[in-house]
């Protein structure tokens, strides 16, 4: 009898566990396009990405590396999908990106780490409606944007940094609705970037070509670079920064001239500004009230036409350089003040025509902790550095006083950069 209960007991065991529902099998077109994408690529020795990739697998979502999947309707999609392992010891994948990824129509993160994918970024990625990330950096990928990106309504966040893309930017891609993160970093873009009509946060257009005077730009945005391009003219007509988010901003290496507008230095929320190896000309404003940019902040207005006194109004950045400029003056007092607080730990003014600093100065030259360089300037007799100087200084203390003689007179005909 005991028997037969136990025998029982296990039909029923054993008919619960075949009615349960199989779990749901990916979708296979989502399959075939895998296999396909696969099959173009592979690991660069030092990784192993692609080991977990079997296709006699009854269940690529739970045992493929680097994608997730969701249910829809019968079966399941391949929701994202992220190529390499990311880890800093491995070396990457090789190959290309094949055409079949625009067959997982349900994707919304497409993600490509770094190694040495050539090729280029498939032409028809504008079909793969749902995709809010794109991000494919650090590869060899070439040709262009392509244009059916701005077909992506819901793009969020844009990365294809540090590859060798080239062309222009489609106009049509800086009004994408959701567009809030651009990176386009260090690639071979030419052109004028257009004008961004869309609530962007942060665009890094730095180490390309472009050219032409600087974009529109939302109130909304809080990080811009445009470093290492051939951009040029004016500032004043950026956009308001003075009631912007803008908390980062970087100009430096472009050919940039005219004067710095008074709200690059009354903006609150501004706590970095890279200016340096610009054409810019003028003074900086003095009327503004100092103010404490914050713990880490930065103000490079090096290599420039700048002119006039120094401007009490950046005495509260951590880190400051005025050097090779036209500046004439004395060091202010404030400067010596944030000096000796600590708030302000590297001060670079050497290459101008000043010609004094305050001795409360002295003590802080002898000091280890804080860069000091205020070599070359019309401060007689020469003052010395703390060793705070950059190699790229010179070694000389002072200017030739010839130089200074002519600025003393209140020429600046004769100045040289
Ligand atoms: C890389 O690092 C991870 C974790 O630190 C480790 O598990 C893995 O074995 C390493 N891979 C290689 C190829 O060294
Ligand atoms: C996309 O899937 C369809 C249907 O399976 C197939 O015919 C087509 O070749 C695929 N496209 C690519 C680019 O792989
Ligand atoms: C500074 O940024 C904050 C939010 O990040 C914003 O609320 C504030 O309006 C900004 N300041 C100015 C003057 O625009
Ligand atoms: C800067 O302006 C001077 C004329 O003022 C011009 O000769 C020079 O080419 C300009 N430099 C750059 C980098 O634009
Ligand atoms: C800036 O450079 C452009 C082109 O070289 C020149 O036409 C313009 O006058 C310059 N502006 C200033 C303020 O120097
Ligand atoms: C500078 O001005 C003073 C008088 O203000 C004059 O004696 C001197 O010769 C001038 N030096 C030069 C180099 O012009």
């Amino acid at each position: 009898m005991a028997q037969l209960q136990l025998l029982l007991l296990l039909l029923l065991v054993s008919l619960t566990l075949q009615t349960q529902p199989s779990p749901p099998k990916l979708n296979p077109i989502d399959f075939a396009a895998l296999f396909s994408i696969k099959s173009t690529l592979s690991d660069l020795p030092g990784s192993n990405f692609f080991a977990s990739w079997d296709f006699l697998s009854p269940h690529p979502c739970s045992t493929f590396s680097g994608i997730t999947c969701s249910f829809e309707s019968d079966s399941l999609r391949v929701d994202t999908l992220t190529l390499g392992t990311g880890l800093v010891n491995s070396s990457g994948l090789t190959g290309s990106l094949s055409n079949s990824i625009t067959n997982l129509t349900s994707l919304t993160q497409l993600v490509l780490y770094s190694g040495i994918v050539t090729g280029s970024i498939p032409s028809q990625i504008g079909e793969l409606t749902h995709l809010r990330v794109i991000s494919l950096t650090n590869n060899r990928l070439s040709g262009g944007i392509p244009i059916s990106i701005t077909m992506l309504r819901d793009l969020h966040t844009l990365d294809l940094s540090y590859n060798e893309l080239s062309g222009s930017v489609p106009p049509s891609l800086t009004s994408l609705p959701s567009l809030k993160v651009l990176v386009l970093e260090s690639n071979r873009f030419l052109g004028e970037f257009p004008a961004v009509l869309t609530q962007l946060l942060h665009l890094d257009l730095r180490n390309n070509g472009f050219s032409g005077e600087l974009m529109l730009l939302p109130l909304s945005i809080r990080y811009l670079s445009v470093s290492q391009n051939q951009m040029w003219g004016p500032l004043n007509n950026l956009f308001s920064l003075s009631s912007s988010e803008l908390v980062y901003l970087d100009l430096s290496m472009n050919h940039f001239n005219g004067t710095i507008p008074q709200y690059f230095f009354t903006n609150p929320n501004l706590s970095t500004m890279l200016l340096q190896r610009n054409n810019l000309t003028g003074g900086i404003v003095s009327l503004v009230d100092f103010r404490h940019y914050g713990e880490g902040s930065t103000v490079d207005l090096s290599h420039n036409f700048l002119s006039g006194e120094l401007s009490v109004a950046l005495a509260g950045v951590e880190n400051v350089f005025l050097n090779n400029n036209r500046f004439t003056g004395v060091v202010p007092t404030e400067y010596v003040k944030s000096l000796s607080a600590g708030s302000m730990k590297t001060l670079y003014v050497q290459h101008n025509y000043l010609t004094g600093i305050s001795t409360e100065a002295d003590g802080l030259l002898l000091s280890g902790s804080i860069s000091i360089c205020i070599s070359y300037n019309c401060m007689v007799p020469g003052v010395a550095d703390n060793g705070g100087c950059p190699v790229s200084a010179g070694g000389l203390l002072s200017r030739p006083a010839s130089q200074c003689i002519e600025f003393k007179n209140g020429s600046t005909s004769l100045l040289q950069h």
